[in-house]
């Protein structure tokens, strides 16, 4: 059989062999993670798994390896890995400092508040879609403060992937589904459809001459070989083809900040998270406290008690940050109120164990002592073998972002300027309705719902790295993984597949998928929620640390069934 048709079938007879689902509650026990003794990485892709280990292998720490991880990304999963688009990275180091990366996307300077209500410009499709991309900044810039191999190995494994892939079946999948929206753009369509019109086929070489050119840029010249010179040249001319506000000016001027972690605790185990613009950090932290005083244990796994409860933490939570949550460097967000224990217990005590509370008679809350101050995504974790930990989540907003990718570098740009409150009180792609805080301005960054997070055990030792994509839907996933190992003693893979739920206060309904329990499902409808069933959301990609009584540990990574290409390995 010639050597592609070979690969094609085999990448058939993997993908029909993949769940690319949940699994239910009855088939969990089976489930093992991936058990590794130094080092591990799970990611969305396994070139992208491999680019961290062999960056590990080289002497690297966790940092370059999430860097490499990132860049690879941006070369095997250009629906949501990226250059042009942005995230938020976690840091924790081996002495247990910890620190954040803020690489989140800006409105163009050209931005304005109307833009996409009177000013008819689309905040989904198309050029004016698109934030001035933070991530090759942010991964430089954390790079350059935390890293210890120099950038030219970093970038390395990802060049190699750009010169030469072999589709994998999602992307062939997803690059066949979307071909009719990439038609829509004359760049993307020459980078991104094959030239003779046919579709795609798993296994097919995929080369990305181009984007490996930009990578060099980056290889180069570090965060100028993106921001300025070709390839600012390449996304100003971009914009032009289009109704595009990104100048050469807002590329120059783009920034990636470092924020102070934010911190909260569940159950004795201490969280280090993403601030804002991330809502996810306070969301997550808030629905954590308020279910913290409730025996979960006790109810049961998917149990109608244990879901009932959160979804009403999360409809709080979700209703706090439609109205508190902001860029930070523009409206003043008092995170740490809003994580106070007896804010978040006063908000918690309207929950009836027995009835939903309409969210309609759930509005924000105003902590007492509020300080005088004022998909589509993907995530990946790192543990290193000195016990430094990185959990970063990137995206383009939706699939391939914008839809519009820059001609002569071939790589998308985001629509994440949908994550603003463009119309507030009007839901935005994920159904998200927000508020004034959140308007659009020129040069703020839109708020954001993902939630890297790295958790320390009661001893203060390096617990768990986790997160997810999935839009709003990042932080009942974020939620569930934590409470899945921490309250119901779930190993890594199990706590990544079984089903979820969600809610997000606007709209009134809980989303839950296939699997979730007959009875769970029925004593959630007594209860009266209106439930949705979705086929999947979230994907994440979990480490977690077990120490045996000497304190030899044992590094568990979970890789989310629900995406063929998830890929958890260490060593
Ligand atoms: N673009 C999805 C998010 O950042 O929430």
């Amino acid at each position: 059989m010639p050597r592609l048709t070979l690969r094609i079938v085999l990448a058939l007879f993997v993908l029909s062999a993949a769940p690319a689902t949940a699994v239910p509650l009855a088939a969990a026990d089976s489930l093992e993670p991936v058990v590794a003794r130094t080092a591990m990485a799970s990611t969305g892709h396994p070139d992208a798994s491999r680019a961290a280990l062999q960056i590990l292998r080289q002497g690297g720490n966790a940092v370059d390896a999430a860097v490499a991880t990132g860049f690879a990304l941006a070369v095997v999963s250009p629906d949501a890995g990226n250059l042009g688009g942005g995230g938020f990275m976690v840091i924790r180091r081996p002495d247990g400092t910890a620190t954040t990366w803020d690489f989140r996307e800006t409105a163009p300077s050209g931005a304005w508040r109307e833009m996409y209500t009177d000013g008819g410009l689309s905040s989904q499709v198309g050029h004016a879609a698109a934030g001035v991309p933070g991530t090759v900044a942010g991964l430089i810039a954390a790079h350059t403060a935390e890293g210890r191999l120099p950038l030219a190995d970093v970038l390395a494994p990802a060049i190699e992937l750009a010169q030469g892939q072999f589709l994998s079946g999602r992307n062939a999948i997803l690059f066949n589904r979307y071909r009719d929206e990439f038609r829509q753009f004359e760049s993307t369509a020459r980078h991104f459809t094959t030239s003779d019109g046919r579709l795609w086929a798993v296994g097919e070489r995929f080369e990305q001459p181009d984007l490996a050119d930009v990578l060099r840029r980056i290889q180069r010249d570090g965060r100028d070989g993106f921001y300025r010179g070709r390839t600012a040249d390449l996304i100003v001319a971009e914009m032009a083809r289009g109704d595009g506000l990104i100048t050469h000016a807002d590329l120059q001027g783009y920034r990636a900040v470092e924020r102070p972690v934010l911190t909260s605790t569940y159950r004795g185990h201490r969280l280090l998270m993403m601030g804002p613009p991330a809502s996810g950090g306070i969301a997550l932290a808030q629905a954590l406290r308020a279910v913290e005083p409730f025996p979960l244990a006790r109810w049961g796994l998917q149990s109608a008690e244990a879901v009932h409860l959160a979804g009403e933490a999360l409809r709080r939570a979700f209703a706090d940050r439609a109205f508190w949550l902001a860029d930070p460097d523009f409206v003043d967000v008092p995170a740490r109120a809003l994580l106070a224990p007896r804010y978040v217990a006063s908000r918690m005590a309207s929950f009836d164990p027995a009835r939903t509370t309409a969210s309609a008679a759930v509005s924000h809350g105003t902590p007492p002592d509020l300080p005088a101050e004022g998909t589509e995504t993907t995530h990946y974790s790192v543990v290193d073998g000195e016990g430094m930990a990185v959990a970063t989540t990137v995206t383009l907003n939706d699939y391939f972002g914008s839809k519009v990718a820059v001609g002569g570098a071939g790589f998308f740009l985001n629509n994440e300027m949908d994550d603003f409150a463009t119309a507030p009180g009007e839901p935005n792609f994920w159904g998200l309705v927000q508020g004034e805080a959140n308007a659009v301005a020129p040069g703020k960054r839109m708020v954001s719902s993902m939630t890297p997070v790295i958790l320390e055990d009661e001893r203060g030792r390096l617990f768990m790295v986790a997160g997810s994509p999935g839009g709003s839907r990042i932080i009942s996933t974020v939620f569930q993984v934590v409470t899945n190992v921490i309250d119901f003693g779930l190993n890594a893979q199990q706590a990544v597949a079984l089903p979820r739920f969600h809610h997000q206060w606007l709209p009134d309904h809980m989303e839950f998928e296939g699997g979730l329990p007959d009875a769970t499902r029925e004593g959630l409808g007594e209860r009266g929620w209106l439930l949705d069933r979705l086929v999947r959301f979230g994907a994440a990609n979990v480490v977690v640390v077990r120490y045996d009584d000497r304190g030899v540990r044992t590094l568990e990574g979970g890789a989310d069934p629900r995406r063929d290409d998830d890929d958890a390995r260490g060593y």
